[in-house]
């Protein structure tokens, strides 16, 4: 290699590394100021910059000039709707400092990718146009920011050359923000009039602003001091992947993302506890004496003990927390509005298991950072909630260490990331509570019963048919000598579940709660029939992966709208059409149908007899009853 190149690269190679967000609302400029670094600390290529000459005439919005924005915004289709719609990550080095830099889009349904953006970065360029001052979405940022654990934020007033330079403008915005961040817990808060178009306080001191006497924003940035203390804090590798080549070897590969790791240090597996001594660290370059946060390693450990893609290694004098309850901050990122009740697929650091939230505490108010009361979160909502998993995780409280508090839910049924999590600490409580074995069990008690206990979901529209139908089987049952036990919608809305109303957020807790009593009934060993309309896929399936396999006949009462409407037995149709009831199922309230039902019933033209005593043989055919 060439000796002048070696040494540039060595050079850059003991600058510190500096990783910032620019974030704030639409057309406030951030993809002009940060083309404007790039183009001033001169790193950019001839070939790039005649091209953006070219462009700039084209789609430019600056009539003539170089248009900044173009050098970052990459995308064809950004370019035409003129806004910036992914996280674009640009690297740059001045004498002083690398730094890398996430461009992120200001536009409102697109805070899930300025939170991307934020979670690795340790400092967050707010901008703000000086016309405007600051904006709902300039608060939600700064606010997302703190959250991501942000310590450090500057506050660019940008666009000042189109308010005359004014200190009145510049002062007046600045007390604002001061006044706002001053409770999001940042180390450091700065504030800098810009110019991003001409470069005013960009790279260099601007002229036309005498009274500002702190530093541009680059020199800003090359001091800022944000040393990051991860790899001073307890190790932490979540497994990726068990390396087993053959059968002399068997290694645990990961990233770490805490502290540091050499041979002979003890680890532990966060959630069995088991322990073992670090014999080697194996990476694609050779062996290490040691390694540490953000590197890719293999571990080989002088025990044969039990762990797989999910475990994290923990420093065993400072281990993770394990737990299947905790506290976070959530950020919801779904046109879809959370459910509490729901099950969602949380994935955290290489695990992923199935979660609910089981109490939504409130939701802020991002301009005034008041807790509000919230039964659901929509899109772009921040709030606070207890979370309930279907495993224990090992992680630790977001504060202490991002990759292993920070999480993020997705949809079971789309797979869509819906909302992104930070833990705030663990709920202990549900360690102190344990599964106490008992005698009897759900086969004893049903060989007593001589039948093969089970679920009957019946599923349909209001006045489908299926209580009719339901009751039906159960008069036929028990007449059999069978032992059962019917519950129906409208009664166990009468006790157990007075306290429920129809928003989706209720329904979800209504079949929750009943899914949770068929349960029990069939722990008992009775035919538990359940007629509910239940119109979500997603707590049907819930229902189902309660009990047993077998355990659970989904049976589709599959009356048309129009044939219900027709019958509306309670006159309810007639008053939700009218307006009279909101959220109606199959009025203003959605079904979703089945996929998979065991059963599918017809009932225009046949008799519930008829159903009732399909039901039956399906239950002799399949040996639940005798
Ligand atoms: S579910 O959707 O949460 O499963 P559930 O079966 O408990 O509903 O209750 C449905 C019954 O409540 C209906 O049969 C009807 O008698 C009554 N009801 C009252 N208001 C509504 C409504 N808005 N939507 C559906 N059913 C309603």
């Amino acid at each position: 290699m060439d000796a002048a190149l070696e040494a540039y690269l060595a050079a850059q190679e003991k600058k510190s590394l500096l990783r910032f967000l620019t974030c704030g609302s639409v057309d406030d400029g951030k993809s002009t100021l940060i083309g404007r670094l790039l183009y001033d600390s001169k790193l950019l290529f001839e070939d790039t910059l005649s091209a953006l000459e070219k462009d700039s005439k084209q789609h430019g919005t600056t009539g003539g000039d170089i248009d900044f924005a173009l050098l970052v915004d990459g995308l064809e289709a950004e370019r035409e709707q003129g806004i910036t719609i992914d996280v674009a990550y640009r690297f740059f080095a001045t004498e002083k400092r690398k730094f890398i830099v996430a461009d992120t889009p200001g536009h409102e349904q697109y805070t899930r990718n300025m939170a991307t953006g934020a979670s690795n970065s340790e400092l967050a360029i707010l901008l703000v146009d000086a016309r405007k001052g600051m904006l709902t979405q300039t608060r939600r940022h700064a606010y997302i920011a703190s959250l991501l654990g942000i310590r450090h934020v500057v506050l660019a007033v940008n666009k000042i050359d189109l308010v005359g330079f004014s200190q009145e403008v510049f002062d007046r915005i600045s007390a604002e923000f001061s006044n706002f961040a001053a409770h999001l817990g940042f180390l450091s808060r700065f504030a800098i009039p810009i110019s991003a178009r001409f470069g005013d306080n960009v790279t260099s001191k601007s002229a036309k602003m005498p009274w500002y006497g702190g530093p541009p924003l680059l020199t800003f940035l090359e001091s800022v001091d944000v040393e990051s203390a991860l790899a001073d804090k307890p190790f932490r590798m979540p497994v990726q992947w068990v390396n087993r080549p053959n059968l002399d070897f068997r290694g645990f590969s990961g990233t770490i993302v805490g502290g540091r790791i050499k041979p002979g240090d003890t680890i532990a597996v966060a959630k069995s506890g088991r322990t073992s001594t670090v014999k080697r660290i194996v990476t694609m370059d050779g062996e290490l004496s040691e390694a540490s946060v953000g590197e890719a390693v293999t571990l080989t450990l002088t025990d044969e003990i039990d762990i797989s893609r999910g475990d994290v290694l923990c420093a065993a004098n400072a281990r993770a927390e394990v737990s299947d309850q905790f506290a976070a901050h959530l950020l919801w990122m779904s046109e879809e509005e959370l459910l509490p009740g729901r099950q969602y697929l949380l994935k955290l650091a290489t695990s992923t298991v199935s979660a609910q939230v089981t109490a939504l505490k409130h939701k802020v108010d991002v301009n005034s950072l008041e807790q509000l009361a919230a039964k659901t979160l929509r899109l772009n909502e921040i709030g606070y909630a207890n979370f309930s998993l279907a495993q224990p995780l090992a992680f630790d409280p977001y504060a202490e260490n991002r990759d292993m508090g920070g999480f993020i839910l997705i949809d079971r049924f789309s797979n869509a990331t819906v909302g992104a999590g930070m833990i705030d600490f663990g709920l202990r409580r549900a360690t102190n509570v344990h599964w106490q074995a008992l005698d009897i069990d759900k086969d004893a008690r049903a060989a007593l019963k001589h039948q093969k206990p089970a679920v009957l979901w019946f599923t349909g529209l209001s006045g489908s048919g299926k209580s009719t139908i339901a009751n039906q089987v159960e008069c036929a049952l028990l007449a059999q000598g069978r032992h059962t036990y019917l519950l129906d919608g409208d009664n166990v809305r009468h006790g157990l579940n007075r306290d429920l109303g129809f928003t989706d957020a209720d329904r979800v807790e209504n079949i929750r709660r009943v899914a949770e009593t068929a349960k029990l009934f069939v722990d008992a060993g009775l035919i538990v029939l359940v007629s509910f309309i239940s119109p979500f896929r997603s707590e049907r399936r819930m229902a189902r992966e309660m009990v047993g396999e077998g355990e659970f006949i989904e049976v589709f009462v599959d009356t048309p709208l129009a044939v219900c409407m027709q019958r509306d037995p309670k006159g309810l149709y007639r008053k939700a059409t009218a307006g009279e009831i909101k959220n109606f199922t199959g009025i203003d309230s959605p079904y979703e149908p089945p996929e998979e039902a065991e059963l599918v019933l017809h009932t225009v033209g046949i008799e519930p007899s008829v159903q009732a005593a399909a039901i039956l043989s399906y239950l002799k055919d399949r040996g639940y009853i005798a």
